[in-house]
């Protein structure tokens, strides 16, 4: 029997989005019913939902039905999951105090299944610090909270608060029905984001890597049952829940802390944009300002440990290591390479000079190549879709060299 997905819409900009994911679930033959705020209704009529669902939106509290016997509760016994997208700050308020003065409210109480929430607004009233400890109260009760993407949002200003993409709210549902498991008793080690190579003690030489496609992986391996190590250079990301999380600053710091970890994992995945090259002397006092615009300062530079190649050299049997070949040219012909000199059973490849790949951005478009020469190409996805395609092929591996035991 096709299971059935409430889906409570409130009244922000992106409910006009849900109309897409209502029509996405029905594609794939769920049973969905939508319950509008009346703020909803504002933005997008019952009309389109009732026809794109093809059932009765709901959105009184007294309205009489003859589907159920009493309207909250029947909802809330038919429903496997209930997704709330867009959540406003308003709709997220009342949930985490329990309010219930209208039907979605009343149905958010009543269910006994997972709830999704995909909180959608202006950057200001996500980040409020109300708004923040209410997502933590949710989050603590056991919902489901996902983040927000970062970007023009439809009042003008940029930061996080904009909905996420269809897409990926979808994967989302269809793993909280369905969650695998298929890293379950496995330890992955990861590094992300960018290190740091200081020149004295206020200035450093860093890179653009922002952590995101790391702490992807970290959160998605976590989610399919692994115990996660993850080991962060600088990022403005907050660590996912439920993994070991370390900071680090220097590429020799990250080295250290992997070399105190790799021994006992059984994936190691290399995602850190680790700074090539450090000052050959970090000055033990700041450096005054140029005392006129000719006055230069020549940094001598020497290279950092590369990481995944000392940890290449040491790898275990039935250990597998993945690599990042972020390049600007001969993509595929530099990752094979990579492959090689580090001793890698996959690496990712992508152009970082095509628009939506590479860093900062919150999609990636990436190739997979396989140490044997297997080449999987994947179009352009949100960089938490490209974190469960890579752990696929790792799973895939992890697969085989159990059946050569
Ligand atoms: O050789 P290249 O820097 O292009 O290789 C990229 C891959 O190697 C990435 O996975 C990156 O995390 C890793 N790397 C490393 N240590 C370095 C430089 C890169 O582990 N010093």
């Amino acid at each position: 029997m096709s299971k059935t997905i409430a889906v409570g819409v409130t009244g922000g900009i992106a409910a006009y989005k849900i109309v897409d994911l209502v029509s996405r679930l029905k594609k794939d033959e769920f049973e969905v019913v939508v319950i509008m705020t009346e703020g909803a209704t504002k933005f997008v009529t019952p009309l389109t939902f009732r026809t794109i669902s093809g059932r009765e939106v709901l959105t009184d509290l007294w309205q009489e039905t003859e589907r159920y016997n009493v309207q909250h509760i029947g909802v809330a016994e038919e429903a496997d999951l209930l997704v709330i997208a867009p959540a406003t700050a308003n709709f997220i308020g009342k949930m985490a105090h329990g309010i219930a003065d209208d039907l979605l409210s009343t149905v958010a109480l009543a269910v006994t299944c997972p709830i999704l929430v995909v909180p959608a607004m202006n950057s200001n009233m996500y980040l409020n610090p109300i708004v923040q400890s209410n997502i933590e109260k949710l989050k603590s009760v056991g919902y489901h909270v996902m983040n927000p993407d970062q970007g023009i949002l439809a009042c003008g200003v940029s930061g996080p608060g904009r909905l996420p993409e269809v897409e990926v709210i979808y994967q989302k549902i269809l793993d909280l029905l369905n969650p695998r498991q298929d890293f379950t008793g496995k330890r992955v080690l990861i590094n992300a984001g960018a290190t740091c190579e200081d020149i004295d003690p206020v200035r450093f030489i860093t890179n653009r890597g922002t952590g995101k496609m790391g702490y992807c992986l970290a959160e998605e391996a976590r989610r399919r049952g692994a115990e996660v190590i993850l080991i962060s250079g600088h990022t403005y990301l907050s660590p996912p829940p439920g993994v070991h999380f370390i900071s680090v600053w220097s590429a020799e710091e990250m080295y250290q802390q992997m070399l105190q970890y790799h021994d006992s994992c059984d994936v190691i995945i290399g995602s850190a944009a680790v700074s090539d090259y450090k000052s050959s002397q970090v000055a033990s006092q700041k450096r005054k300002k140029a005392e006129d615009r000719s006055e230069k300062w020549i940094l001598e530079l020497v290279g950092t440990p590369d990481i995944l190649k000392e940890l290449g050299k040491i790898k275990k049997d039935n250990q597998i290591l993945v690599g990042f070949a972020a390049e600007t040219e001969n993509v595929l012909e530099n990752a094979r390479k990579k492959i090689a000199s580090k001793n890698l059973d996959l690496i990712v490849a992508n152009d970082v000079t095509v628009e939506g790949a590479g860093f900062a951005t919150d999609t990636n478009i990436v190739t997979i190549i396989h140490r044997n020469g297997e080449v999987k190409s994947f179009p352009k996805m949100p960089k938490q879709q490209v974190a469960a395609v890579i752990l696929d092929q790792v799973a895939n591996l992890m697969d085989k060299s159990k059946c050569e035991e």
